[in-house]
């Protein structure tokens, strides 16, 4: 058995087989099944088998994270932060492979690749810190020789379910406030991207992350998602991916009445006023629109253009936009890289024949011609124009490479249509007049605003998330995200050495 390397190096020329990680160490799957990770540029190219996993690993895996938390949340948080920080450190050390791994694992040209590593790099960095911070409140009692304060403490083990999009940094978003906190994690990563999590975890135990308390399995959001879901002893539930499962994975979660942090979709635009670079603006909308080939939650897929500059913006979108080179992420001469599977190209088709109806085709709107293109998963960046704000193309997220114009007339009407939407993830403006700048950042409803920049490139010691359908109200990264991996503990400690009772001995008789 030449492919038992958990990093499965290739050894030969079947694609290698990997495992769970329970309890520090590489585990087959109770199932005995297995199911393959391929490469979105060209389907030919098999990365690896991977566990399907099962209800039964997942409780293994609980298991276990249950035994390495005992020890876990008593380590100190300063010595928990070092190993996030040596976690970082090697993340550092290989980023290039990781990203190499990425973009051959889900497409995305290798400069996002980097960004996404370091994107993991920096949340270690700043949630090694967390270790040393994890601040309280230390504050007067009301009552005399009495004392008060908060402390943050863990919730126990959570389950940390990520989509492929960002399939280091999304992970590392979530895993770093959980473990810094004294939590374990069982981590189900997409079925899309199984491994780039192993490289990840691998990584992890390498940092020196004790048996148990990083848990992986790998396998369908039906077998080992649900599985986590429902398990009780999971007390805490991170997850990012669509609307519609993240309602059902709220109702399952409320039923047992766990923490839940979600966040989901997004339909977020971009405001281009009359008084805009119009330069500026379109590099902003090329970057945010078909960046990661608009696979993002962050992906810009409405621009809200002032009719003054409509026409002059959309010859220069349209320019730009022809110009962009698909192909395979790993070239350095590629732009845009493949959609992440079949599914999604057909998902990304309906919503252009839809569009084909509804709105005026500028570009795109089909399969790129080259042949060598026709291995991977490749559809041509796509632009409407005469989109309706109410329109389906204007409202329901695609999650490609798919961009659509809507003509208005000053700032109110630009305000109203940005926020006619159910999501509320991300949004800019483009204008050079500093108030109606400032009117923006009052009136978007959305979790995050840009001035004078895309929809995309969130910082990691922000709070990250969105409003309305976008989420439940969690926010990650950040000061934030401890919120969602702690509970708080108030703790009264009275000196006086008689009974003091609050709210009744220090009022007048
Ligand atoms: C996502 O698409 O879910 O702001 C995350 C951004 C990235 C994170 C995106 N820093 O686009």
């Amino acid at each position: 058995m030449p492919r038992m390397a958990p990093s499965g190096e290739r050894t030969d020329a079947t694609p290698p087989t990997f495992r769970h990680f329970i309890a520090g160490e590489w585990a087959d799957s109770t199932s005995g099944g297995t199911f393959e990770s391929r490469n979105p540029a060209d389907l030919s190219d098999v990365i690896g088998r991977f566990q399907g996993g099962t209800a039964a690993d997942v409780a293994r895996a609980v298991r276990a994270a249950d035994v390495a938390g005992g020890l876990w949340r008593r380590t100190p948080a300063p010595k928990r932060g070092e190993i996030l920080y040596a976690f970082g450190a090697l993340l550092a050390q290989h980023k290039e492979r990781l990203a190499r791994a990425m973009t051959r694992e889900m497409g995305k040209v290798l400069a996002e690749s980097r960004g996404d590593v370091q994107e993991g790099i920096d949340i270690a960095f700043l949630m090694a810190g967390e270790g040393r911070r994890m601040f309280g409140d230390t504050t007067p009692s009301e009552l005399p020789d009495k004392w008060a304060m908060s402390v943050r403490v863990p919730i126990g083990i959570a389950g940390i379910v990520t989509p492929w999009n960002f399939p280091i940094a999304i992970p590392c978003w979530k895993m770093m406030p959980a473990l810094v906190t004294g939590n374990t994690v069982v981590f189900k990563p997409s079925s899309d991207t199984p491994h780039c999590a192993t490289l990840l975890v691998e990584l992890m135990a390498e940092a020196g992350f004790p048996p148990g308390t990083v848990n992986l399995v790998t396998g369908s959001g039906a077998d080992v998602g649900d599985a986590i879901v429902d398990n009780p002893d999971v007390p805490v539930v991170s997850f990012t991916g669509n609307t519609e499962t993240g309602r059902r994975i709220a109702e399952r979660t409320a039923r047992r009445l766990k923490r839940l942090s979600m966040e989901l979709g997004g339909k977020n635009g971009i405001v281009v006023l009359a008084d805009a670079d119009l330069d500026l603006a379109v590099d902003g909308i090329l970057w945010s629109a078909f960046g990661t080939t608009g696979q993002r939650c962050t992906a810009c897929s409405r621009v809200i253009a002032d009719r003054p500059v409509l026409e002059p913006l959309l010859e220069r979108l349209e320019r730009r936009t022809r110009a962009l080179r698909l192909g395979d992420g790993l070239d350095p001469a590629t732009d845009v890289g493949p959609l992440v599977n079949i599914p999604a190209r057909e998902k990304v088709e309906g919503h252009v024949e839809v569009g084909r109806r509804d709105a005026e085709l500028v570009t795109g709107g089909r399969l790129p011609a080259t042949a060598s293109l026709g291995r991977g998963v490749f559809y041509e960046p796509t632009i409407f124009a005469g989109v309706a704000p109410m329109d389906r193309l204007a409202q329901e997220e695609i999650f490609g490479p798919v961009l659509s114009v809507i003509a208005v007339d000053g700032y109110q009407e630009a305000a109203i249509a940005l926020n006619q939407t159910r999501y509320g993830l991300s949004s800019s403006i483009y204008t050079r007049d500093a108030n109606t700048a400032f009117r923006a950042m009052r009136d978007f409803e959305t979790g995050i605003v840009y001035v004078n920049a895309g929809t995309i490139g969130a910082e990691t010691h922000l709070p990250f998330g969105g409003v309305k359908a976008t989420g439940n109200g969690h926010r990650e990264a950040g000061h934030a995200a401890l919120d969602t991996f702690t509970e708080w503990k108030s703790i009264y400690v009275d000196f006086s050495g008689r009974l003091q009772r609050a709210q009744i001995d220090n009022q007048p008789a």
